[in-house]
């Protein structure tokens, strides 16, 4: 695992300024943050540092606005639910380095926070500039990132910073890494891994190098009519990436000399529409699909199988539902595993961990996600880990 500084290795911060790097890259619909997940993630490092006296500036994008100032992409629209969720005044700044932001630092007091625009507005941000890195830097004593979810890309404040300020994880950042090697790096044995999803495509370098890591690899979702008809399985009318075929077998050869069990689906629900509760449901073993069918779900002994699967496990890594779950009842193969997944961490036979926006929704869906022994706030960051990549804002802050 990577050894790196924590919020503990701080000494004397009264009066100095922290550069803290948060994710407040917040999903919003009419100008409403519809999940603070990612807020209260931040809370405990932005809490502990302004109680020990620092001056907090928090450093996140917003959106994707490729260096230029877009008024619908300010950070100034976050500011009032960070304050609700903190439960304490923040500031806005407009800037992220140079006169306002010193001007900024004089007005603050100790234990005082303030938000800095949108990082993306600089283009030096994503093209990982040094100078902007050390502009930045001027007005901090010490940085400080609490992004894993921003930690795949190698940009000024996720990256750059760490090589100019002293740099520390923070308590979101350290309990990502730390679970995470928990379910990957170091885990108790035996290990399953459940991966499910639209496409074998999008995940292909996970499921690559979970099978050399994993001793059960369960795989739902659409990706899991790849693997059937690369099996020689008619699926039907079903979401299916044939020309993927080839590929999936070889994943699946380089499963087996890695001893690991690849379960994929032997009954499942299928319709021949794809809407809610629809007449032409039914479940049947997947040699019965028929042509004017799509699989949409796992079916109910499958999923039993599954959960026999993960009794006999210590570790459990989750990314993807197992059916189309926004849509009933194709929720119910994931919800019944997620709720064995629950069940078994809270009786302590399971170490869970689960990451990627749709995973944790349709574990919220289970009512599941409370039980598990940590969710990642993170999507593309989870599954570049995932595929065993090394993130650089992780490897920034190595000691
Ligand atoms: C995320 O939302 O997953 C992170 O904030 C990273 O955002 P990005 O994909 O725009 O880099």
């Amino acid at each position: 695992m990577t050894r790196f500084r924590t919020l503990d290795d701080l000494g004397d911060v009264t009066g100095k300024v922290a550069l803290v790097r948060v994710d407040l890259n917040l999903p919003m619909q009419d100008g409403a943050v519809t999940d603070d997940t990612r807020v209260r993630a931040a809370v405990p490092t932005i809490v502990e540092l302004a109680d020990k006296g620092a001056k907090v500036l928090l450093l996140a994008h917003f959106g994707r606005p490729k260096g230029e100032r877009v008024s619908t992409q300010s950070l100034s629209m976050v500011v009032a639910e960070v304050q609700k969720v903190l439960g304490r005044e923040v500031m806005f700044v407009p800037e992220i380095a140079g006169p306002v932001v010193a001007q900024a630092v004089g007005i603050l007091g100790n234990g005082d926070v303030a938000i800095l625009e949108n990082t993306r507005f600089w283009k030096g941000e994503e093209a990982n500039d040094p100078e902007l890195a050390k502009a930045i830097a001027a007005n901090g004593d010490f940085y400080v990132n609490d992004a894993f979810s921003a930690a795949h890309r190698a940009h000024a404040t996720t990256e750059g910073l760490a090589h100019v300020l002293p740099a520390y994880a923070g308590r979101s950042m350290e309990a990502e890494l730390t679970a995470l090697d928990k379910a990957l790096g170091n885990p108790v044995k035996p290990v399953a891994a459940v991966v499910g999803g639209a496409k074998v495509s999008s995940k292909l370098d996970v499921l690559k190098h979970l099978v050399t890591q994993v001793d059960h690899l369960i795989i739902g979702g659409g990706m899991a009519n790849t693997f059937l008809a690369a099996g020689g399985i008619d699926v039907g009318k079903s979401l299916c990436e044939h020309d993927l075929a080839a590929t999936a077998e070889e994943i699946l050869d380089n499963a087996d000399k890695a001893g690991c069990t690849v379960h994929l689906p032997y009954d499942v629900v299928v319709s021949k529409e794809f809407a809610a509760n629809p007449p032409s449901l039914r479940e049947c073993n997947v040699h019965e699909v028929a042509a004017d069918e799509m699989i949409l779900d796992v079916g109910a002994s499958a999923v039993e199988a599954l959960a026999d699967v993960l009794k006999t496990c210590r570790t459990l890594v989750w990314n993807g539902p197992l059916g189309a779950f926004e849509t009933e009842p194709f929720d119910k193969a994931t919800v019944a595993l997620a709720r064995t997944a629950a069940a078994l961490t809270r009786e302590g036979s399971l170490v869970s961990v689960a990451g990627g926006g749709d995973t944790v929704a349709a574990l919220n869906h289970a009512g599941a996600a409370s039980d598990f022994t940590y969710i990642s706030t993170a999507g593309g960051a989870f599954l570049e880990w995932m595929e065993g990549k090394e993130l650089p804002g992780v490897k920034a802050l190595e000691i």
